[in-house]
């Protein structure tokens, strides 16, 4: 497995993350432009160039995503010719960086299933009084310590910080250090350099953790990776290491930026926000699906390999083609969601494409969820008259990063 396949380029749309201006919450408009509006059809799967010039086919339907997803001809392995990778750092890190979200059956599910009890929704449910403490704990801090506060450091980044800490059996003192490592590497800025070092300094560090809880275990993720895994000769220590090091950046980021965007996003839209306050439990989890169909933080599509050809939309993706499901388009496909760019609280948004979908979609589903539910009216109950404490057009957004959101949000009350 070599270099990545180019293809001709000519006509091809540049692939970008850069959303417009003025437009933060929409998907780019080169790649809008690819969903129906009106009379005009879905266009096809198209090529779009890529940062390295290689080509990838971008799929904006929500129904040829989901099929595409979940079927056995796709490879999610980053370390094929054909896979269309996002930055120089993440094809740098691809070999380093190979955990089973870029694994192909049965070695995905072979590892994925070490995890799945761990985040079931009758476990996650059990967290629901911790999660609920920490919730109310940070809020009391930012009460005592404002206004005005940065929503990202005072809560958003916290919360999913401490959970995923307690679930993994990660010292919280060291999120500074883990915050940055995880910065660095889903910033497609970084150079292979950077990304390297972080990715092998989270390594070393969860390497150690693996040590001392195999000599000490306690009730935590890492100490059953240590005891079932590593000390029976299951998986080396380093494979465990970098399974823990794919949770703890995932646990986190993720979370983190939906809180924020998702307040920032409520905050532009006072009506929804008046709905997420004072709606009941039920309210507020359809809140939730609507909020991350709209928001789709994870936003760079879910890059696959073709492993055979395969007919999309009367377009014949080759065998070794780079395939883009951009899972942000499908969460704006007027087929399936109407009036797709308007935040609705209120609508069946449950067929969104935020945490994937197929052998792939995401781990911690239920986990982001039981935190987005809990946080978002907890937020928005103790301070009412929550507001913006920046022009809005002076946020700082991150298209830069493989996980949207924003890199601040000063508010006050
Ligand atoms: C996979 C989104 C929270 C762990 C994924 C995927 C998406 C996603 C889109 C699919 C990747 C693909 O198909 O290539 C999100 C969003 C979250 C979130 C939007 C929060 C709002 C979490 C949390 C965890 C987590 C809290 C906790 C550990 C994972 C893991 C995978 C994954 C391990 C890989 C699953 C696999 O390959 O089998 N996530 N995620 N995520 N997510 Fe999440």
């Amino acid at each position: 497995m070599t270099a990545p396949a180019t293809h001709e380029t000519e006509d091809a749309t540049p692939f970008t993350a850069r959303r417009a201006p003025g437009c933060p919450f929409d998907p780019p408009p080169a790649h809008r432009a690819l969903l129906p509006d009106g009379d005009r059809p879905a266009a096809p799967p198209t090529r779009v160039r890529l940062w390295d010039d290689s080509t990838a086919w971008l799929v904006a339907r929500h129904n040829d995503q989901v099929a595409l997803l979940r079927d056995e001809r796709i490879s999610a392995d980053s370390r094929r010719p054909g896979y269309p990778s996002v930055s120089e750092a993440s094809l740098a890190t691809r070999a380093h960086n190979r955990t089973f979200i870029t694994m192909d059956e049965p070695e995905h599910n072979e590892e994925r299933l070490r995890f799945t009890g761990a985040f079931t929704v009758r476990r996650i449910e059990g967290l629901r009084p911790r999660v609920t403490a920490l919730v109310d704990g940070l809020l009391d801090a930012m009460a005592a310590a404002g206004p005005p506060a940065d929503l990202v450091q005072a809560f958003a980044l916290p919360l999913p910080s401490l959970v995923i800490c307690e679930l993994l059996g990660v010292p919280y003192a060291d999120h500074g250090f883990f915050q940055r490592c995880s910065r660095v590497l889903i910033d497609m800025r970084s150079t292979p350099e950077q990304a390297l070092d972080a990715s092998q300094e989270l390594v070393d560090y969860l390497t150690g953790l693996l040590a001392a809880k195999q000599r000490n275990p306690a009730d935590d993720l890492l100490s059953r990776l240590a005891t079932e895994y590593v000390a029976t000769g299951i998986a080396t220590r380093d494979e465990c290491a970098k399974q823990a090091r794919l949770l703890l950046i995932a646990g986190h980021e993720t979370t983190a930026n939906m809180i924020a965007l998702g307040t920032c996003a409520l905050l532009r839209h006072p009506e929804q926000l008046a709905a997420v306050r004072d709606g009941d439990e039920q309210q507020v989890a359809g809140s939730v699906e609507e909020l991350l169909r709209y928001l789709t933080i994870v936003h760079l599509g879910r890059r696959r390999t073709a492993l055979a050809d395969i007919e999309v939309g009367g377009v014949t993706i080759r065998a070794g083609d780079g395939v883009i499901c951009a899972n942000d388009l499908a969460n704006r496909d007027p087929e399936v969601f109407p009036d797709p760019d308007r935040l609705d609280v209120g609508r069946p948004a449950r067929r969104h494409l935020a945490f994937g979908s197929g052998p792939h979609q995401c781990l911690g589903q239920n986990l982001a969820r039981l935190e987005l539910r809990l946080a978002y009216p907890a937020l928005l109950r103790r301070f009412p008259g929550l507001r913006l404490d920046q022009e809005f057009a002076e946020i700082a957004f991150r298209d830069e990063m493989l996980v949207y959101g924003v890199h601040a949000l000063p508010v006050a009350w």
